[in-house]
């Protein structure tokens, strides 16, 4: 351990870290010269085995070189730092005047968006969602809701026919052939609202198109009466349109309800016809098992696209079905 042997060392391990091209390199020169092994950590070691004269000197001679080592060290880690960071800053270098590649979530149409509004509203209260075919047969369609072949209101309604005609099959003009077919599976007492797409020979104007959306709503239970009809919609209605709409019945025929009313909303300032009501005719609830002794029913029908042109100002019927985006946009992402 003598001094010249002491120097080397440093000068050895001062050229190794100033060779070291990167953090990597600089790694390996620093476990060979600063390690276990290197020969300033054996001469360390071995500084308990001399006398205590020659560790003092010793110990000064090795602690010098230590702190020249540490300090090369130290130096050349800052280099190679600074020249990583640089290198990374020009690779990694973002070009913010490029253009973005923006891609939009997505989202549902508000004709979606109020159905499933409406679906929330009712099922919070308990109602269950029926969904029945677009396909249906004309006896549900019409028949079992007791409008028979030569019935007047069947004019009411422009039907599709499905070819060929004898197959009896329609596209449906309304949900209220679900009605029937929650009647025929299920036992009162029922409480259900069935949204669905529904169809009717019309060209598309303004206000109407051959496809259109209908929520129908069916309660069957005992005690059922007018006023829990009235209640409903009116709950129904300031949901839709806001806490200060009011609603009225008026008078009304579909052969599926006796009696009928049409439901008015006075919303912005004038009265607008919402949609059909009534309490079910005994003569479609006994067909489907339901004893009338015992059992009475209210139902009601409105369009989807006529609450959301009513509720948002909406004057054309091309904006709902044309699925521009820039008219879906107002609606929010829905989802
Ligand atoms: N189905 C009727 C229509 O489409 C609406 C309605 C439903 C009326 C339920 C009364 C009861 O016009």
């Amino acid at each position: 351990m003598n001094p010249a042997d002491i120097a080397s060392w440093i000068s050895d391990a001062q050229k190794a870290f100033s060779a070291a091209a990167d953090l990597d390199q600089l790694k390996v020169a620093r476990l060979a010269h600063t390690g276990d092994k290197a020969p300033i950590s054996l001469a360390s070691r071995s500084l308990g085995t001399l006398s205590p004269e020659e560790k003092a000197s010793a110990g000064k001679l090795i602690g010098d070189a230590k702190a020249a080592i540490a300090q090369a060290l130290a130096s050349a880690t800052e280099k190679l730092e600074a020249s990583r960071d640089a290198k990374v800053l020009l690779e990694e270098v973002v070009d913010i005047t490029l253009p973005v590649l923006r891609t939009h979530r997505g989202g549902l149409h508000p004709i979606s968006i109020i159905k499933n509004e409406i679906s929330d509203f009712f099922i919070e209260q308990g109602y269950a969602v029926e969904e029945g075919p677009e396909l249906e047969s004309g006896w549900l369609n019409f028949d079992a809701l007791n409008i028979p072949a030569d019935h007047p209101a069947r004019t009411m309604q422009d039907t599709f026919f499905i070819e060929p005609v004898e197959s009896g099959v329609v596209l449906r003009t309304h949900t209220s052939p679900v009605q029937i077919r929650t009647m025929l599976t299920q036992k009162p007492p029922i409480y259900v609202i069935c949204p669905g797409r529904t169809f009717r020979a019309d060209e598309l104007d303004a206000t109407h198109s051959p496809v259109f959306h209908q929520v129908e709503g069916l309660v069957v239970d005992k005690g059922i009466t007018m006023a829990h009809l009235k209640g409903t919609l009116d709950n129904f209605a300031r949901h839709m349109f806001g806490p200060d709409v009011t609603t009225r019945l008026r008078p009304s025929f579909f052969p599926f309800t006796e009696p009928s009313a049409e439901v008015d909303i006075f919303f912005n300032n004038r009265w607008i016809e919402w949609g059909g009501c009534g309490m079910v005719n005994p003569k479609v609830l006994a067909p489907c098992g339901i004893d009338t002794d015992i059992y009475s029913g209210f139902a009601f029908g409105m369009g989807l696209e006529r609450t959301l042109m009513v509720r948002h100002g909406i004057t054309d019927m091309h904006d709902i079905v044309e699925g521009d985006l820039r008219f879906t946009r107002q609606f929010g992402v829905g989802l």
